[in-house]
């Protein structure tokens, strides 16, 4: 549930102010979002464990926005991040290093460093190497580093093949069949501390039965470690969970946590980790846009708006369906368009085929735009990137200017 709804005057509202009233104060197109869905989903998860020890660590990427992760750290979220920037970022939002998880097969000398200056709660270490290199810099700062192994359970998550990562053939984690070898050799290094044990299997999962899967496996093998003596206390079961987008009815957090808390037995001492990040933030999001120009051809009808792919870039890179509904419906006769962007690439549109009654000048919503929205925004074309809203109560905060044209080539030089 979500706190976009339509008003008794028939108007979207964003909880108690007009969509309109932001696009003509802020212009367009501005992501705009609401901060009691953002807490609402959050705590949906947080209340899911409650009687269990567990951390929810959002998912920075989803949106990285420092208002966004202030809502958040003032509830007392931990974070996942995959990058230094991220991790400034938590810590710029106030967010708590010590409820910090990193993640990412890439992880740079500078990058540990800096995480273990902060004292992050956990690496997510995916790989051997990472393992040599994190007891490296650990040992030269005179630390040891809180270690968990990201470990390939092999189940297919059933979504899309760019988003599904805990497969044999993904980038992704320890492969199960070689955890334990790559357990006793972190055990065995002197600036490690093995303390968890992680996965991620993809995102916008709309089924229990992967995670239900991935997680048995994982218990597995803790209870083969523990025979080793190698004790795992918290298990990272990742993000994942999928949300509605059109018609796909996703578990609910309570129902994913109680499905996952039912197969732990005798590990109830186990701390749990949540990652989630598309299902706190994307419908907690809609990105406003306005049309600049209907074309009406024998073949298709285009309305021409002014977010592009630059924008919003899930149509066109995982032919995404998200929904595209008028701000202000109008009444009159629906006609099919696809809803195309300015930029000069054919792969550029928001939404095909969709039935609307539609003039030039009005305003748009695309919802479920909070997650993986403005993150993955781009300068294509040399357009500027969009402003950020979060709107609270009957208050909205600009919590990102819109960029300037001037901003984009601010750091490029002419020759001599
Ligand atoms: N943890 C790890 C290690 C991850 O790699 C991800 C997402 C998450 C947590 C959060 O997953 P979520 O709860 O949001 O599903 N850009 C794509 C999604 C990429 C997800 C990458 N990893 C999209 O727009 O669909």
């Amino acid at each position: 549930m979500d706190y976009f709804n339509y008003q008794p005057n028939g108007q979207l509202w964003a909880e108690d102010i007009a969509l309109t009233e932001l696009a003509e104060r802020y212009g367009t197109p501005l992501y705009v979002y609401s901060r009691a869905t953002l807490e609402r989903h959050w705590n949906a998860f947080d209340q899911a464990v409650i009687d269990h020890p567990h951390l929810i660590c959002y998912a920075v990427k989803a949106n990285s926005n420092i208002g966004v992760l202030n809502v958040l750290a003032r509830l007392g979220s931990g974070f996942d991040i995959v990058s230094q920037g991220e991790l400034e970022r938590v810590i710029t939002a106030g967010g708590d290093p010590a409820k910090v998880v990193f993640s990412g097969v890439g992880k740079t000398a500078v990058e540990m460093k800096r995480a273990l200056e902060l004292g992050i709660k956990c690496f997510n270490v995916e790989s051997e190497p990472e393992l040599e290199r994190l007891n490296q810099v650990a040992s030269e700062l005179g630390l040891v580093a809180p270690i968990s192994l990201r470990i390939n359970p092999d189940v297919d998550a059933q979504t899309h093949p760019y988003i599904s990562t805990g497969l044999r053939d993904n980038k992704f984690g320890i492969f199960f069949e070689r955890a334990v070898e790559v357990y006793r050799l972190a055990h065995s290094l002197p600036n490690l501390n093995v303390v968890g044990m992680d996965c991620h299997i993809g995102s916008q999962l709309t089924n229990i039965d992967p995670f239900i899967d991935a997680t048995d496996r994982l218990l597995a093998l803790i209870d083969t470690l523990k025979a080793e003596g190698i004790v795992i206390k918290h298990l990272d079961v990742g993000g994942g969970l999928g949300v509605t987008y059109n018609e796909e009815q996703p578990p609910l957090p309570s129902e994913y946590a109680s499905a996952l808390l039912a197969r732990l037995g005798e590990h109830s001492d186990l701390e749990l980790i949540f990652e989630p990040g598309r299902a706190i933030a994307a419908n907690a999001g809609v990105l406003l846009t306005r049309v600049e120009f209907l074309k009406h051809t024998d073949y298709k009808n285009f309305a021409i708006v002014d977010a592009a792919m630059n924008d919003l870039i899930r149509p066109t890179l995982y032919q995404a369906w998200q929904n595209i509904v008028p701000v202000v419906p109008r009444e009159g006769e629906a006609k099919t368009y696809d809803l195309v962007g300015p930029i000069c690439e054919t792969g550029d549109f928001i939404g095909k085929d969709r039935e609307l009654c539609l003039a030039p000048g009005d305003l748009l919503a695309v919802r479920s735009a909070g997650a993986y929205g403005f993150v993955m925004s781009s300068n294509y074309n040399t357009r500027t990137r969009a402003a950020e809203i979060m709107v609270d109560g009957n208050t909205a905060h600009v919590v990102r200017e819109r960029e300037k044209l001037a901003e984009l080539w601010q750091s490029e030089h002419l020759l001599p």
